[in-house]
């Protein structure tokens, strides 16, 4: 895993679409895995600002980690308006080149195969953006996901209820139930870049990077991946043991390593 440990959000954000412009400029069909969550927000703005800027994604390809089950794409709080009040509705993507899985699906099961096989089609997520739960969930698998899932439906747990409610007007009104990428659609990704701020998340961000790998904390799953990416701020940081080894590491790269080039 590479730890990067920046002063603020912002920073944070900025190094993040950084990494994400540099994919989309590299590759000739980049394909992005995308998340939803006010962590990303610094990073879609950034990148918003590179648009406007000259940089194209009318060749990019994206597929959302989730969705709440139930709830039309209009709704307020679906993730298909965030991405659109946040990315794609400010950026010259073509809609029909991005991908969220279908909530009112009438056969779900059949929505999730489905979801797996237009990635494989596309040829795999080049990189997937990521946030975690205050629990340690990665998309929507909660703690007991199994490591090596798909995209199926899950059941949210009260934690992450209470944390979408202010969205949902109320924890009464959050659908119960979602569709998530699974773990192991999230480590078949060629990339992984997770974004955590705040007190909030250390104690997630401590058992997912220095704790066992274990379903219990969905996102230790990353330990595993051959190539992951954490950008924090110090608050998120702040239960890592090896934190200050973090810094030194990141510091101490060649020029030509950083991501900040
Ligand atoms: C939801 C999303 C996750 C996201 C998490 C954290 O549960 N399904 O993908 O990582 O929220 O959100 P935030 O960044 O707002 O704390």
């Amino acid at each position: 895993m590479e730890i990067i440990i920046k002063e603020t959000m912002n920073d944070a954000g900025i190094l993040g679409a950084k990494i994400v412009a540099r994919i989309i400029r590299e590759i000739d069909r980049p394909v992005l895995g995308l998340a939803t969550g006010n962590s990303q927000l610094p990073l879609y703005k950034e990148l918003v600002r590179m648009g406007k800027e000259g940089l194209s994604f009318k060749h990019v390809r994206t597929f959302n980690l989730d969705e709440f089950v139930g709830i039309s794409p209009t709704h307020p709080a679906s993730f298909f308006s965030f991405m659109n009040e946040n990315l794609f509705g400010q950026i010259d993507i073509i809609k029909s080149n991005t991908a969220i899985p279908n909530g009112q699906a009438a056969n779900i099961p059949k929505e999730c195969d489905e979801y797996e096989r237009k990635i494989l089609e596309a040829g795999g997520i080049d990189i997937q953006v990521l946030g975690i739960g205050e629990d340690g969930h990665l998309g929507f698998n909660e703690p007991t996901s199994s490591l090596s899932s798909r995209t199926r439906i899950k059941t949210l747990h009260h934690i992450t209820k209470a944390a979408n409610s202010n969205a949902f007007g109320g924890i009464e009104n959050v659908p119960n139930h979602v569709l998530t990428m699974g773990l192991g659609t999230i480590m078949n990704t060629r990339c992984c870049l997770l974004l955590a701020f705040g007190e909030k998340k250390a104690k997630a961000v401590q058992d997912m990077v220095e704790g066992p790998l274990s379903a219990g904390c969905p996102a230790s799953v990353l330990q595993l991946h051959e190539r992951s990416i954490i950008i924090l701020d110090r608050e998120a940081a702040s239960l890592l043991e090896r934190r200050e080894y973090y810094d030194e590491v990141y510091k101490g790269k060649p020029d030509w390593q950083k991501w900040e080039q």
